[in-house]
């Protein structure tokens, strides 16, 4: 029998309801995010948020690593998360878009937690390689064509027990519907075969917003 419920906007507003709630500057970039129209979509969910904040946790991660700010959601999720003298690193090459996320991160006195950097993440990944950093959890959300260039330079930024998760794995559902053959659908498909069947790490997909992959090194 098939265990999963639809999850209709109804019931997520109902956990919502239930769940515990935003800092009032999460609700600010989500108010701002409405008013962009169609963009606004590339922001992670509410709950992939809360699920974040929790692995942050429960995993005592004091070093982020992220790919795509946007407008700050994810980030600044994730940066309240973190104990004191924890810090994420924010990458995004879109000036304009990562100026709009540092006035949220500045009004949620968080600027000691997060540092931007506004540059091709492919760039800031290989020169983090050769700097030999390391985090505690690496969470992407950029274009989905170098999913796979992020995630082989992820592998060696991560400490030991380190996740790696990356956002928009199911594609709005159109990964296992055969009929869907566009480019973008085609990517991810590919890209999740590669993580399938690569055996360096566990991993498993989590229907949460648009697909989350979590994945630990074996
Ligand atoms: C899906 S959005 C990130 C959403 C964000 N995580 C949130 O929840 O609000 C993707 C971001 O990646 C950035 N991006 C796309 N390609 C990039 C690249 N090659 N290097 C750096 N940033 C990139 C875009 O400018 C965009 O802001």
């Amino acid at each position: 029998m098939l265990k999963n419920i639809e999850v209709t906007q109804d019931l997520l507003d109902y956990i919502y309801n239930h769940t515990h709630p935003l800092h009032p500057v999460q609700k600010d970039i989500l108010t701002h995010n409405k008013t962009l129209g169609d963009i606004q979509r590339m922001q992670i969910s509410e709950i992939q948020g809360h699920f974040l904040q929790l692995i942050i946790k429960i995993n005592n991660v004091k070093s982020c690593l992220e790919i795509g700010t946007f407008t700050g959601f994810s980030t600044l999720t994730m940066a309240l998360a973190l104990p004191n003298g924890g810090k994420i690193i924010t990458l995004d090459h879109d000036k304009k878009i990562v100026h709009v996320a540092k006035n949220f991160f500045k009004k949620g006195k968080l600027e000691n937690k997060i540092e931007t950097v506004i540059s091709p993440a492919l760039d800031t990944l290989k020169k983090f390689s050769k700097e030999e950093k390391k985090f505690d959890l690496i969470f992407i959300d950029a274009d989905k064509g170098n999913y796979k260039n992020y995630y082989e330079l992820s592998l060696n930024l991560i400490n030991e027990k380190a996740l790696i998760i990356f956002d928009n794995v199911l594609w709005h559902g159109n990964v296992s519907k055969k009929t869907v053959t566009d480019k973008q659908t085609n990517l991810m498909r590919d890209f999740n075969k590669y993580i399938k069947n690569d055996n360096r790490v566990e991993k498993v997909i989590l229907p949460l917003g648009d697909g989350l992959t979590i994945c630990r090194r074996v």
